[in-house]
């Protein structure tokens, strides 16, 4: 596409680092080429050579950066349903992971389930996120356990990719919970799937970056870093789930890691932020598992704030402890929940989950050079966006700057 495409007769929320209020433009327009913003401003000023391109009226909506959702176990077999049942009756989500039920349940249940099947069980959740403005889903593996299985998985989330208008960025997580033919082998699982995996995944081109659940219920720093240090070798970026249920110090491995992100922090030390906040990192907050786990204890937001910490939001769907394909809902949760303002929370879910996802500039900003990836609202102002719960305000999505 080289024509050059006109929007006007809208308000603008660039969401661009360092602008105040949303970098809220009215009376505002863009212009696109080549699926890039190559202009946006107030109409008033628009440049003379956008004036004979095709124009388009947004009667008076709403446009921010397409939303991101850069932290999601989307694709799994089954889900956990009767574990949700267990857990209102008193069970931990610990307990349940330690007696054989958890993830490793729904291992069994993906690794039985056909490639078709988990397309159509994830599409489904894919859609509802697709339906909240959503145009970039990270997904990782975790649910396979063999080799051949967390590439399936993987397989599986690139696949979705070619259905449906959204970009799809793919996490190995191997090392995510140690299988049944492992059990008290953590060491062996980690020497004979996790590390030779990777290499064979990244050969087939299915890895964008590495992840590990750092947890007294998973594995050891120790244990991550093995990991950590092949997916350097590799030339790929980490992550890393850390301080979800206790502070084992994950993130301050990811940290010297330069990690990408760690994700969950509700255990993160005050004393801790310094550190990982001098490695650039993002914190990735998921309020959807503080929520469905009942978790009391809050991630270091102040600290997070006054060290200068990008702070993503992103659902976690996965089948056990977040059972949520709801980019909104989770924003809604990180104001009520975690005292995020919805300019944060707007943020954490557009530039913070690029830069999380190693997108930034490309994605979640609407500014001259990015992708022309944005959400057009029937919303009068961005904080309506945090605000309801259930439906979507969303009235389309442009993607390559067309409407899909
Ligand atoms: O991010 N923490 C580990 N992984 C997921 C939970 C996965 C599951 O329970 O199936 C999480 O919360
Ligand atoms: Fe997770």
């Amino acid at each position: 596409m080289t024509q050059t495409r006109f929007f006007s007769d809208c308000t603008l929320a660039s969401m661009k680092k360092g602008v105040p209020d949303y970098g809220l433009v009215s009376d505002a327009a863009f212009a696109v080429r080549n699926g890039r913003i190559i202009w946006a401003g107030e109409l008033a000023h628009r440049p003379p050579e956008t004036r004979h391109a095709t124009a388009e009226r947004l009667g008076g909506r709403l446009v921010t950066p397409a939303l991101i959702d850069c932290h999601t176990h989307l694709v799994f077999g089954g889900n956990r349903a009767r574990e949700f049942e267990q857990r209102l009756r008193g069970a931990s989500y610990e307990e349940i992971a330690r007696s054989g039920g958890g993830i490793v349940s729904t291992v069994t249940a993906t690794r039985t389930a056909t490639f078709d099947a988990l397309v159509e069980q994830s599409l489904r959740r894919l859609d509802a996120l697709l339906r909240e403005g959503v145009a970039v889903v990270e997904i990782k593996s975790g649910y396979g356990l063999t080799i051949e299985d967390e590439m399936r998985m993987l397989r599986v989330a690139r696949h979705l990719e070619t259905l449906r208008p959204v970009k799809i960025m793919t996490t190995w997580l191997a090392a995510h919970a140690i299988p049944v033919e492992y059990a008290g082998r953590p060491d062996a699982y980690i020497d004979e799937i996790a590390v030779p995996g990777l290499g064979q995944a990244a050969a087939e081109g299915l890895v964008d970056a590495v992840d590990g659940f750092c947890e007294n219920i998973a594995f050891t720093p120790a244990q991550i870093e093995r990991v950590f240090k092949a997916a350097s070798s590799l030339g790929l970026p980490v992550k890393l789930h850390a301080e979800q249920l206790s502070d084992q110090k994950g993130a301050l491995l990811a940290a010297r890691y330069s990690a990408l992100s760690a994700d969950h922090l509700e255990y993160l030390a005050d004393t801790d932020v310094e550190a990982f906040a001098a490695a650039g990192t993002v914190a990735v907050l998921l309020p959807g598992a503080f929520y469905t786990l009942k978790e009391t204890r809050l991630p270091p937001i102040d600290a997070l704030r006054h060290h200068g910490v990008d702070i993503a939001i992103a659902t976690d769907c996965n089948p056990g402890s977040s059972p949520i394909s709801s980019i909104l809902t989770a924003m809604n949760m990180a104001c009520t929940e975690f005292t995020l303002t919805p300019e944060e929370a707007l943020a954490g879910a557009t530039r913070c989950a690029a830069r999380a996802l190693g997108l930034a500039g490309e994605y979640g900003e609407i500014a001259v050079g990015a992708r022309a990836e944005l959400a057009v609202w029937d919303a009068g102002h961005p904080s309506e966006l945090s605000y309801w719960m259930g439906g979507s305000p969303l009235y389309k999505r442009l993607s390559h700057g067309i409407s899909t």
